[in-house]
C-alpha cells in the first residue's frame, strides 16, 4: 500500500489505512469461507475449525516500530509491520494446514510474499504453526491499495500451546523461569506427538470408511 498525503489530516489518513486492512480480513476471510465450503461439497469434510481474526492495535504497532528502530509514521508501519491484520486459521490435522496453505497459494489475485514453516522447523520454544505474509489488492472508491496479511495456520493442539505460552510470557515480561520454559518445551513435544497420533487414527479410521 502506497500512502499519499493529501491534505487529509493524520487522523484521517489512519482511519483509512485501518479501513483498507479491515477490508483485506474480510477479503481473506471470504476465501478462506468458500475454499471450506466447497472443501465440504467435495468431500464432506471441513479442514477448518476455526478462524479468528484481528487488526493490531495502534499501541503494539508503534511499539513494534520503536522496537525497530522506526519513527512511527504511516508510510513506516505500512512497510514495516507486517502484521497489522492477522489471521489465524485452526484445523484439526497437520495435513490439513499445507492443503490450507496450497489452496491458498494457488489464488492468482493475491500475492505471496513470505512464508515461514515453523511446523517442519519449530522455534527454539518449542512454537509451531505456519505462517504466511501475504498481499491483495483492495478496490476503494478511486484507487486500488495493496494490503499485506499475516496468515497462520496451526492445528487446535498448537494453539492450545502457543496460547498459553503466550500467557506466559506475558505474566513474566519474558523473563521466564528457566523450568518453565523447560516444561513448555516438553508440552509442546506432547503437542507434536498427539497430533501424529490423532492424524494417524483419523486415517486408519477413513482406511476403514468410518468417517
Ligand atoms: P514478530 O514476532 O511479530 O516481530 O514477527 P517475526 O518477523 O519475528 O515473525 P514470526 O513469524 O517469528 O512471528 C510472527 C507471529 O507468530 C508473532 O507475532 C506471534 O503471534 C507468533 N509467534 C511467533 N513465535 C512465537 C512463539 O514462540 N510463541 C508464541 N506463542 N507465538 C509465536
Ligand atoms: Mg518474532
Amino acid at each position: 500500500m502506497e500512502y499519499s498525503g493529501n491534505g487529509s489530516s493524520d487522523v484521517d489518513s489512519w482511519k483509512e489505512v485501518i479501513l483498507v486492512y479491515k477490508s483485506a480480513l474480510k477479503e481473506i476471510g471470504t476465501k478462506l469461507e468458500i475454499l471450506n465450503d466447497e472443501f465440504q461439497h467435495v468431500h464432506q469434510y471441513n479442514p477448518i475449525e476455526h478462524i479468528k481474526s484481528r487488526i493490531k492495535t495502534s499501541e503494539s504497532i508503534v511499539k513494534k516500530l520503536k522496537r525497530h528502530g522506526y519513527e512511527s509514521t504511516i508510510d513506516n508501519m505500512i512497510k514495516y509491520v507486517n502484521d497489522i491484520a492477522g489471521i489465524r486459521i485452526i484445523c484439526s490435522f497437520t495435513t490439513d494446514i499445507y492443503r490450507i496453505a496450497e489452496m491458498l497459494e494457488r489464488q492468482t489475485d493475491m500475492n505471496i510474499i513470505s512464508v515461514k514453516d515453523y511446523i517442519k522447523k519449530p522455534k527454539a520454544s518449542g512454537y509451531k504453526s505456519y505462517h504466511m505474509i501475504v498481499s491483495i489488492p483492495i478496490y476503494l472508491s478511486e484507487k486500488r491499495v495493496d494490503a499485506k496479511v499475516e496468515i497462520q495456520i496451526r492445528t487446535v493442539a498448537m494453539d492450545f500451546w502457543a496460547s498459553l505460552e503466550h500467557k506466559i510470557n506475558y505474566k513474566f515480561d519474558v523473563n521466564v523461569p528457566e523450568h518453565i520454559k523447560e516444561e513448555l518445551y516438553e508440552c509442546a513435544k506432547m503437542v507434536s506427538a498427539l497430533d501424529a497420533k490423532m492424524l494417524s487414527l483419523n486415517e486408519e479410521v477413513k482406511a476403514l470408511s468410518l468417517v
